[in-house]
């Protein structure tokens, strides 16, 4: 099948379409795409299940028809919504394919229960990342072929986006995503799901690819007529989180930090807000992050004294970050809430970066990615903790100068990725070292820093061949994106011999 060489104009969301994906956290596509793309797709896939591993990673040059659902008219004008014109597709994606199950299809409590227990968050790949309620990712999913509730679809808990784990009640609130081939289902990457039981006599397929966010959102990314605030006539998710939903959409029109009043407050109605954060029902933590948020200057010293307490409970080496191995880290509600804040809260949350305590430490560079370019008076300090004794503040320093974008960072975060100590060489989790780890934050920033890395662009094209793949990636990203002739030919000379011939096989390898 020849691939398309034209891109169609893209089809950007309209106001509603954005604000029902805020409430709900996804919304279903059916990409425009040439006539026998997804039968092909779906063909290739059955041939691989039989014929080869899965392969991971690399499956876009094992299966290059791909990409012509990634470069759908509605795909690229969703994407562009949700994260901005400059998004990056992230290099983690995952073909899942499912046989035939050999559960009995009357037995409809064990099916359920299979699925319930299966409902989940994703983890970032690499993993130990910080769980982001900002729409820095968003998460694509495609049916090759028509996919009924009989092939084990996958299934979403609307709203849950926001939350900080998926509970008994939100497993209760599963759907099945169904529809024809070529289905498109994009989420927040947050968004609780689970996989289907396969009860059909065929293979299910369903690919995920991720996409990630490379600049603050600086006006609205979508067909935009107005920047007010609708909440949808309905909403999937059974709750009120309208404190959230208002942030994130005002985020996402280019307004950093609360610029809306709060109302006037008693003194006892901030304590409660206080006492809700990381405790209660997840609805009332949720709007009291937000609702706290809005309040700004008044409750800022309540907010860090919190997170310059909650760093006292861990000893070195057993905060949050260590503890859950292979998963995303949800952050302390008050970094969320102080993240959310904006400027009032940067000079408290620089403050916070002397603190011995590790998770303090980290859940402050949190609130300083959060906040952006607001915080960029706190690159010079951050610089600093890419020295960190600890790691996890060290990719945690690197994500957040990615979200500041200053250029000011980038000799210091190039100075990392010649770096490689003894103790980062140590085998970290599936297969990464500690260096891989924090090279691979290192790489993504460089991505995201984009133009404002330019100074960096002979360092960047020196780690091309990191060992670690995805590095290399986001170092290819860094340099398309830095555009310089020099750099385009780096990125073309390295693609070049890197070529993938999807025809070749174990019966042809020539
Ligand atoms: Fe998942």
């Amino acid at each position: 099948m020849a691939i398309e060489t034209t891109r169609l104009d893209p089809v950007l969301l309209t106001d509603e379409e954005m604000h029902q994906f805020l409430v709900d956290g996804f919304l279903i596509l059916q990409p425009t795409v040439p006539v026998g793309t997804h039968e092909t797709i779906d063909e290739k896939f059955t041939w691989l299940v039989e014929h080869e591993t899965n392969p991971g990673n690399n499956i876009l040059p094992r299966l290059p028809e791909l990409n012509l659902v990634l470069e759908s008219p509605e795909v690229r004008g969703a994407i562009i919504s949700l994260l901005g014109l400059n998004y990056l597709i992230h290099p983690h994606r995952y073909w899942h394919y499912k046989k035939p199950s050999d559960m009995d299809p009357d037995d409809h409590e064990k099916i359920w229960a299979q699925v319930m227990a299966g409902s989940h968050q994703d983890s970032y790949s690499p993993s130990r990342q910080p769980k982001s309620h900002h729409l820095r990712y968003a998460r694509f999913m495609y049916y090759s072929h028509d996919v009924e509730e009989i092939h084990g679809p996958t299934h979403v808990i609307p709203g849950s986006h926001f939350h900080a784990g998926i509970a008994d009640e939100d497993r209760a609130r599963e759907i099945p995503v169904i529809g024809p081939a070529g289905t498109v289902f994009l989420s927040h990457f947050e968004l609780g799901h689970a996989a289907g039981v396969n009860l059909s006599d065929r293979v299910r397929h369903m690919i995920k690819f991720l996409f990630m966010r490379t600049e603050e959102p600086g006006a609205p990314s979508w067909q935009s007529t107005s920047t007010v605030w609708k909440t949808p006539e309905v909403v999937a998710a059974p709750y009120d989180l309208e404190p959230a939903w208002r942030h994130h959409w005002s985020w996402l029109c280019g307004v950093n930090g609360t610029t809306e009043t709060a109302p006037a407050h008693e003194t006892g109605v901030i304590d409660t807000l206080l006492t809700r954060l990381n405790a209660g029902s997840q609805i009332e933590r949720t709007c009291a992050i937000y609702e706290l948020a809005v309040i700004g200057n008044e409750v800022v010293g309540p907010l860090t004294d919190r997170l310059s307490a909650v760093g006292e409970q861990y000893p070195p080496n057993e905060s949050p970050y260590q503890a859950i191995r292979g998963a995303t880290v949800t952050m302390d509600d008050a970094a969320y809430t102080l993240g959310a804040m904006g400027a009032d809260a940067v000079e408290s949350l620089v403050g916070l970066l002397d603190s011995p305590h590790e998770w303090t430490r980290i859940n402050a560079v949190f609130a300083l990615g959060e906040i952006g370019s607001k915080a960029d008076c706190a690159v010079p300090r951050l610089v600093e903790l890419l020295h960190d004794p600890f790691h996890g503040v060290i990719r945690f320093t690197a994500n957040a100068l990615g979200n500041i974008g200053d250029a000011g960072a980038q000799k210091a975060l190039c100075h990392l990725l010649d770096t490689d100590s003894d103790a980062w060489k140590e085998p970290a989790e599936m297969g990464w070292s500690l260096g891989d780890l924090i090279h691979v934050n290192v790489a993504m920033t460089l991505a995201r820093l984009g133009a404002a890395a330019a100074d960096s662009e002979a360092d960047i094209i020196r780690h091309l061949n990191h060992p670690c793949g995805q590095v290399g990636i986001y170092l290819i990203e860094a340099l398309r994106r830095i555009g310089a002739p020099s750099a385009l030919d780096a990125v073309v000379r390295d693609l070049a011999i890197r070529r993938w011939d999807a025809s070749l096989h174990d019966k042809r390898q020539f």
